[in-house]
């Protein structure tokens, strides 16, 4: 048995990240210093953590990154008043609301508040509907943009693929559709979603020249499900209990990594395949919001 090629994530992120700090020495000598603020509400370790590396990763690329910590009591209507203030402050370029946010604020409403032209998550409906009608010029949220990259900087023919995108949602599953469904170079992709209400879900995977898993479940995509040579996207992030790790749990992703790899010709490493392309895009992400405001 052949065994895959592993995607890079870390190194592809990498380059990008060079890319990006180019971008902010460039801006830094026109007199204008890259800003993003975070919000965060409520004590969600792994909110915590996520809003942690990349506030880290801002600060290294020359990014000013300032972490504003709400309570979990905070109103909704709170929470919008600060989103307005941080609209109006010329020195913050991008703005970041960690989901999921408590249970009592309306993430729509909240997404729906930050400007499109500060949404470096690009959840506003705004960039949602340019994403949507293939408009350049909106922000395409980090994640499924970031898969897209992996795929383009490591040559996977994407043109004339079947895709299949496990997971429909308005993080991941929905845009990831959207960017590789576009009449555009490296999109014009066939796309199967798959979602919990669908049938013969093993049948459909077996199809995919590029099977995304983006659902949440620990180790859903066994070696079975891969059609051999396919690419596999591994986008879970599981936390399993596990009483060896000094952390009390480990992550986990949404494919059987071993046994994938004795199928599938490429496949994402997890950690290190997608999560720090999420963070290259958002930091990308944060450069344009700056130029344009420039
Ligand atoms: N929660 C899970 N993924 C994301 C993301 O990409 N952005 C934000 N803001 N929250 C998330």
């Amino acid at each position: 048995m052949s065994t895959a090629q592993l995607i890079d994530g870390k190194a592809i992120a990498q380059a990008i990240h060079s890319e990006t700090a180019a971008r902010v020495a460039a801006l830094k000598t026109k007199g204008i210093t890259p800003g993003i603020t975070f919000v965060r509400v409520g004590e969600d370790p792994a909110s915590q953590a996520y809003v942690r590396m990349k506030g880290k990763k801002a600060l290294e690329l020359g990014i000013k990154s300032d972490t504003i910590v709400l309570p979990e009591a905070t109103t909704e209507a709170e929470l919008l008043a600060l989103l307005e203030k941080l609209n109006a402050d010329k020195s913050v370029h991008g703005i970041l609301v960690q989901a999921p946010l408590p249970k009592h604020i309306s993430e729509t409403k909240v997404f729906s508040t930050v400007l499109p032209s500060k949404d470096v998550d690009g959840f506003h409906p705004v960039n949602v509907g340019k994403l949507l009608l293939g408009e350049e010029g909106g922000f395409k949220p980090c994640t499924p943009a970031g898969v897209h990259e992996l795929l383009i900087r490591s040559k996977i023919p994407v043109e004339g693929a079947h895709v299949v995108i496990l997971g429909r949602g308005n993080i991941v599953g929905k845009p990831m559709a959207a960017i590789l469904v576009q009449k555009a170079k490296h999109a014009n992709a066939t796309i199967t979603v798959l979602h919990s209400r669908s049938r013969d879900i093993a049948e459909h995977c077996r199809r995919a020249d590029i099977l995304i898993a983006a659902m949440g479940q620990t180790e859903f995509v066994k070696a079975d499900m891969v059609k051999p040579g396919a690419t596999v996207i591994d986008v879970g992030v599981n936390r399993v209990t596990d009483a060896n790790d000094p952390r009390g749990y480990r992550l986990v992703g949404d494919i059987d990594f071993k046994a994938v790899c004795e199928v599938a010709a490429h496949v994402t490493p997890n950690p290190g395949g997608v999560g720090p392309m999420t963070i290259a895009m958002l930091m990308a992400n944060t450069a344009t919001a700056a130029e344009a405001a420039a």
